[in-house]
């Protein structure tokens, strides 16, 4: 595990947007795993300045976002996919049909859970970018007994609803169910780059990141895997100095 802390969060920012953009640049069909809240806001303003300028391309990659609310459509603005239009794919030049988000008004969610799972498998993601739930929660796989392995329909729990109820009118509005990959999926990245921001979430990352590697924290899992960089403000890696 790589644990690197920043002073500002614009270096946190150019660092994260290094990273993806030194991929896309050694391999321009990478395989992108993209993450929503706010967490990478600023790391997307970077990779698009890096767009900007002409230091990367976006056009041959493809992108694979970690889950989406079930009962948004695309169009809504607290919808992930909305999100991530707004803050990448219409600032970049990726094709659209390239961008993958779970389709969170899918008829049938179990078919649209496997259909995603088999889009991954196919599609090896080079690098997943992460950011952590207050309670450990990683893309939304809640803290549990037991976890769900692939792309599954995950209920809330109230502690992640009332932290994402920002992006909603009311708290009453936040979806109960998203679609989320499942920890097996993310696994299986080849390299995991997670993204941890404020004191509010220090005692949560040293739990994962350094604790019992326990279903009670999912992100804890992230300590198996081979190719794990976190990036941190001071705020959250406080205690890893
Ligand atoms: C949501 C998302 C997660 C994200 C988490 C933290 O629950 N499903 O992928 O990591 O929020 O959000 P924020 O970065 O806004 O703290």
């Amino acid at each position: 595990m790589n644990l690197l802390t920043f002073r500002s969060e614009e270096d946190l920012n150019r660092a994260g947007a290094g990273l993806i953009a030194s991929l896309l640049q050694s391999n321009p069909r990478s395989v992108l795993g993209l993450a929503t809240g706010s967490t990478p806001i600023g790391i997307y303003a970077e990779l698009v300045k890096l767009y900007e300028s002409g230091s990367v391309s976006f056009a041959k990659a493809r992108s694979y976002n970690l889950d989406e609310y079930v009962g948004l459509s695309g169009s809504h603005p607290a919808s992930y996919r909305c999100f991530m239009n707004t803050h990448l794919f219409d600032r970049v030049d990726i094709d659209p049909a390239n961008t993958h988000v779970p389709n969170g008004l899918a008829k049938d969610l179990e078919q649209e859970c496997a259909y995603y799972d088999a889009m991954i498998e196919d599609d090896r993601i080079d690098l997943q970018l992460l950011g952590l739930g207050h309670n450990g929660h990683i893309g939304f796989n809640e803290p549990d007994d037991e976890l769900i392995p692939g792309t599954h329909a995950a209920t809330l729990q109230q502690q992640t609803r009332e932290a994402n109820a920002r992006f909603f009118n009311s708290q009453d509005d936040v979806p109960k169910q998203a679609i989320t990959m499942g920890v097996a999926g993310i696994m299986k990245a080849a390299q995991i780059m997670l993204v941890v921001r404020g004191a509010a979430k220090a005692d949560i990352a040293r739990q994962a990141l350094t604790g019992p590697i326990t279903t009670q924290c999912p992100a804890s899992l992230l300590q198996l895997h081979p190719n794990l960089v976190v990036l941190m403000d001071e705020a959250a890696g406080a205690w890893a100095k």
